[in-house]
Parts: structure tokens; sequence; C-alpha cells
């Protein structure tokens, strides 16, 4: 499967070198909730034009806001240097699928629901090229279950990315069991363009990485309340002031090093088998989406909420995002190779 534009990298391109245009390369969104509006963002600021697809018409009641707050807030904290109405020239918003004709790639942000995505992709396939790539926003599916969905599994990947999308680094590109590498390896380059620091995920594996870790801590942490361990509120407060703490400048391996490998081969001996094992959902998260709680999108999760807590709570997380990207740019994954080379 070969993906066909100008800028094709081959196998050996390196991004420094040769340069993408971004702006030769249409996108297609499908899917306008949170994520899909965030990740439009992201895919206008760098430079492509979008075709956003409603695949609901509430979708379109506030995707065209959501898109242009992001735009504006962007534009104030310095990511963007032309204003809003420039980049809303590269999108279309549409119920209609049939636009998505000249998209080289497809990005699906549905539910996360097997029958959902799988009636989408169908509609995607039947206007896109063969040459386009299709990817999917999946949380957790794994990629081989969704590619066998789809006619061409070669050209289907995961592309998982972090809410909001337009501020996060991060990026997983998940090869799929059918997927053709050289695609993903090319995805892997694109996705520079886009702010990311991306991985490359080779071989598919259900949650991908960030998942696996990420859910290991929530049923660990809903253990530990369920259980009388700790209360809710305990386990966030040492959850952001432990590993909160260093996250954004180290992952866990890095951080095992600067603070002591053999320490943690000790500690593993014991604590390992003492950890939380189980594979039911837990009752504590259970019980809350049960009676109705969603979280913050209707002020009931494992905190209650006003409706003007609410608010700001999300408004709170929007800054904090321009925030901690700023950080995460002043220490780059590469930041001692940076130093060392600027005294030489
Ligand atoms: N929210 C996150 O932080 C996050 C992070 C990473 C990945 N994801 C994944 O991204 C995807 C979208 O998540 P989201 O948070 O944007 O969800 P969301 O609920 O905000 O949006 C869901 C989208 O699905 C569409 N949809 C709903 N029912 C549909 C149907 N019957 N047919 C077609 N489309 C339908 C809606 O129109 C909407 O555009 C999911 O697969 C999710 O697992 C979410």
């Amino acid at each position: 499967m070969i993906f066909q534009v100008e800028e094709r990298p081959t196998k050996n391109y390196k991004i420094m070198q040769e340069k993408i245009e971004t702006s030769k390369i249409s996108i297609g969104v499908v899917g306008l909730g949170l994520m899909g509006c965030s990740i439009t963002t992201c895919l206008l600021m760098a430079g492509h034009k979008v075709v956003a697809i409603a695949p609901l018409p509430l979708d379109l009641l506030h995707a065209a806001d959501r898109i242009g707050s992001h735009l504006t807030k962007s534009k104030e904290e310095g990511l963007i240097d032309l204003n809003p109405d420039h980049y809303f020239n590269n999108l279309t918003i549409t119920e209609d699928y049939s636009q998505l004709n000249l998209c080289s790639l497809v990005i699906e942000c549905t539910l996360e629901d097997v029958d959902i995505k799988k009636q989408v992709y169908s509609k995607i396939e039947n206007v896109i090229s063969p040459d386009a790539i299709l990817t999917s926003n999946t949380s957790a599916i794994p990629i081989s279950i969704l590619q066998n969905l789809t006619s061409i599994p070669e050209r289907f990947f995961g592309l998982h990315w972090a809410e909001p999308s337009h501020t996060t680094r991060f990026l997983e590109v998940i090869c799929g069991e059918k997927s053709d590498i050289t695609n993903g390896e090319f995805l892997y380059e694109l996705s520079h363009y886009w702010g990311k620091e991306p991985t490359l995920v080779r071989k598919d594996i259900r949650g991908f990485i960030t998942n696996r870790l990420m859910y290991a801590m929530y049923r660990e942490a809903c253990y530990l309340v369920e259980n009388g361990y700790a209360t809710v509120e305990d386990v966030d407060r040492a959850c952001r002031n432990n590993p909160g703490y260093w996250m954004t400048l180290v992952g866990v391996f890095r951080w095992m090093d600067l603070t002591g490998v053999d320490a943690y081969h000790r500690v593993m001996k014991d604590l390992l088998p003492d950890l939380n094992n189980q594979k039911e959902i837990p009752k504590l998260i259970d019980d809350i989406v049960k009676a109705g709680g969603k979280g913050i999108s209707n002020a009931k999760g494992f905190y209650n909420y006003t409706p003007e807590e609410a608010k700001l709570w999300e408004e709170t997380f929007r800054e904090f995002s321009y925030e901690i990207r700023k950080l995460a740019l002043k220490y780059p994954a590469d930041v001692v190779s940076k130093k060392l080379s600027s005294k030489e």
C-alpha cells in the first residue's frame, strides 16, 4: 500500500533533512466530540486542510465553536501566529462523508464501540481512495480487531491521541497484525509536524502503552479506596505530588535510573505479589456509572460538583494544559544531549 502524496518519505527519510508540506495533505476527522474537535484543531494548526465529519447532527451544534475557542486560546498562548479565521478557511465541517474523497488520511474518532466504528468504516471506505490511510483513535480496542472490519486492513492503524490534542505531545501510532509498517513509519514522521513526540507501537497489544500503564494505576487506586486504606482525595493527592512531580520530565525507566534501580529491584520482590490483580470492573467505579455518573460532564463522578465547580475544573484543566506544554517543551526527551552539544 502506497501513500500517494508528493512528499511521501522513503524508508530512510530524515525529518530534519526533507520537509513535508502539510498544506498538500488533506486529512479527514470523523466524529466531532471532545477529541475529534481538538484533533481537528491540531491538524489545522499544523497547516493541513481538514474535512471534519459530524456522524450525528448533535456534533454540528458545538463543533465550530469548540474548534474556534481552541484556536483563539492557542493564538493567545502563542502556539500559532495567525488569526483563527486563517485556519477556518482550511476547514470543512459537514455530515456528508463523500467530502472525504480527496483525503489522504482519515482519523476515526467516534464512540468506543466496535459496531459503531464498523458502520463508520464502511461509510468512509465507500468514498476514500484505496491509497488513503485509515486510522482510529480507539483507546483500547486492538487494532488487529478493527482492521479486520475494513476492506483494506493493510492501510489501517491506530492513532492514539491525548486530550487536548492540540497541546499534548503524546501520540501512539499502532500497527495491527496486517498493517503495512511503511505507512506506520510515515505517520510517525508526519506526526512530528503536528507537534508530537510520537511512539511507534510495532506490535499490537490491547491498551497499547499508556493505557496499560494507566489502567494498572486506576485499578490499584480503586482497590485502595474500596478497602479503606485511603480516600479518593488521599489517593489523588499522593498521585499529584509523587508521579505528578516528575512525569513530565522522565518516564518510568529513567525515573528508576535517577533514583536507584537496585532499590526498585528489592521492593518488587515483596510488593508485586501484593498488588491488586482483579479482572472485574472495580465496584467503586461500577456503582458510579450505574447511577448515571459521568464525571465533570454531568457533575457526578468520584467527586460531586456544583455546575459552577464543574465548569471551573474544565477551564482550569484547559489553562493547565498550555502551562504544562511550556514546561514539556523546555525539557524535551533529548534535553541532556542538547545540553551536551551546547557545551561543545
Ligand atoms: N476522551 C479522551 O480523553 C480519549 C482519549 C484517547 C482516546 N479516546 C477515544 O476517542 C474516541 C472518541 O472519544 P471522545 O472522548 O471524543 O468521545 P465523545 O463522546 O466526545 O464523542 C463521540 C463521537 O462519537 C459519535 N457517535 C456517537 N454515536 C454514534 C453513532 N451511533 N454513529 C456514529 N458516530 C457516533 C458522536 O457523534 C461523537 O462525534 C473513542 O474511541 C475514545 O475511546 C478518547
